[in-house]
């Protein structure tokens, strides 16, 4: 498992307004679109390309094409759906599949509500949306899942990380394919499993507050 860490003034600067208790939901959406488009750009860098013969006005040229299958894009619900825009405005054929998570405020364990993914991920390239890693549990539950459909690597796009989180999906996932890109690594969970310092809970920044 590698882990990215995206340090670039834009991407800090974005951050420190959507940390920004008085950031109301309107703009919050907006500019969590923008900051995954930033760390997508680095995300992909390691996107599937292959050369594509094409002839531009004056001759024939060998240009460069996303291999087909083109990445599956999959938010985990409900936060990584403020992220679907900001992925799919940089990779506009990119596929996109959901999986519904939540967490048990109880027990903190991940249990899956939801799944909508081709049965067969056999050498698929995969980007997984979650703004929170915080213990790590939701995303270490849905790259196991991934992984039993085939997929080949597994790259997750985050806007926040605990180390906690980070350290429990290194332990478990040392060796596996696996990318984890970031702005920022904060200082630690608080006792109800939240980031600190964080934004939060990224689903009622970006939604409001459901009962
Ligand atoms: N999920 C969130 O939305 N925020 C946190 O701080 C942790 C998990």
């Amino acid at each position: 498992m590698r882990v990215l860490l995206v340090d670039h003034p834009l991407v800090a600067h974005k951050l420190t307004v959507l940390r920004d208790k008085d950031t109301a939901s309107p703009v919050f959406r907006q500019l969590t679109e923008e900051l995954v488009t930033l760390l997508a750009y680095e995300a992909t860098r390691g996107v599937r390309v292959q050369p594509v013969e094409i002839e531009t006005p004056v001759t024939t040229t060998i240009g460069t094409g996303l291999v087909k299958p083109t990445p599956l894009v999959v938010p985990i619900l409900r936060a990584g759906l403020g992220m679907l825009e900001g992925m799919t405005r940089l990779v506009p054929t990119a596929e996109v599949g959901f999986l519904g998570m939540a967490r048990n405020e109880e027990t903190l364990e991940a249990i899956t509500y939801a799944e909508r993914l081709p049965d067969d991920l056999t050498g698929r390239q995969v980007f997984v949306l979650d703004p929170m890693l915080a213990t790590g549990g939701t995303l270490r539950e849905a790259i196991k899942f991934l992984f039993k459909r085939g997929a080949a690597d597994v790259t997750c796009i985050c806007l926040l990380a605990a180390p906690e989180g980070l350290a429990t999906l290194q332990a478990e996932l040392e060796d596996a394919n696996v990318t984890i890109v970031l702005a920022s690594i904060d200082e630690k969970l608080n006792e109800n499993a939240y980031i600190v310092p964080g934004l939060g809970d990224a689903g009622d920044r970006l939604y409001g507050v459901v009962g």
